[in-house]
């Protein structure tokens, strides 16, 4: 039932054009944390939650042959991420959920998501998926604006319609340990284009106002990576 409420909250933010909304408001964000990932030629990546795909678009350009797949649980997003897609790129989408991701076992280098895994109704579950469709030594980076520090993002879920885990980064951390992942640490991007003028601040659901706007701002964007051991 979550799901279908997920998939309906998330067609209607496709077809409202939340996505281009999202790039615009992520994209510094996702770039600076693209640019830190090493990511080699060939890489497999899968990205989770990928709305409109432009972040599945920029893996699939970040090396020489590598294939990026997204996943999102609403079809009209898939549908736009589609309409969106380059030839030129090796850049697949498919409509799933985090909890039960119709990918082969040990397929992935690596795991990008951007502001999506909050979303998920069952976190270990979703984890446990990592585990399974990530490769010994493939990396998970997880990138979230909704976290417990960042305390005016609090009344998201009353805007979305939708449940958020709103947990720490302490409890980050613990759930991808306890999920098996190693290496994990976390860290704040701030959104390099800084806070803009405040004459020309538009509000909007999540910043409402410009105290919340700065607020947000500051607190910065959570990174969290993890990695799945190797074989030892
Ligand atoms: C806030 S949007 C972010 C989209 C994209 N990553 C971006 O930054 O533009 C969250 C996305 O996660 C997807 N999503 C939420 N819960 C999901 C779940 N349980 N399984 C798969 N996708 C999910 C939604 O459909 C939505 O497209």
């Amino acid at each position: 039932m979550t799901h279908e409420i997920l998939a309906e909250t998330f067609d209607r933010w496709a077809a409202a054009g939340r996505g281009a909304e999202m790039e615009a408001e992520h994209g510094d964000v996702a770039r600076q944390v693209l640019g830190k990932l090493k990511i080699r030629p060939g890489e497999q990546i899968l990205d989770l939650g990928c709305g409109t795909g432009w972040t599945t678009r920029l893996l699939a350009k970040s090396a020489a042959g590598t294939q990026a797949t997204g996943v999102d649980i609403s079809p009209a997003m898939v549908a736009e991420a589609e309409r969106q897609h380059s030839n030129t790129i090796r850049a697949r989408y498919v409509v799933g959920s985090f909890e039960h991701l119709d990918l082969p076992e040990g397929r992935f280098h690596r795991v990008f998501s951007l502001e999506a895994l909050y979303y998920a109704p069952d976190l270990a579950a979703a984890l446990a998926e990592l585990q399974r469709v990530l490769r010994p030594g493939g990396a998970v980076d997880v990138v979230i604006e909704y976290y417990a520090e960042n305390t005016r993002t609090e009344f998201w879920p009353q805007k979305t319609g939708v449940p958020m885990l709103r947990l720490s980064e302490a409890q980050w951390r613990e759930a991808f340990e306890r999920a098996g992942f190693v290496s994990v640490s976390t860290e704040r991007i701030v959104d390099s284009r800084g806070l803009g003028e405040h004459a020309s601040f538009t509000p909007s659901e999540c910043y409402p106002d410009w105290d919340t706007w700065c607020a947000v701002h500051r607190s910065g964007f959570l990174w969290i990576h993890a990695e799945k051991p190797r074989l030892s």
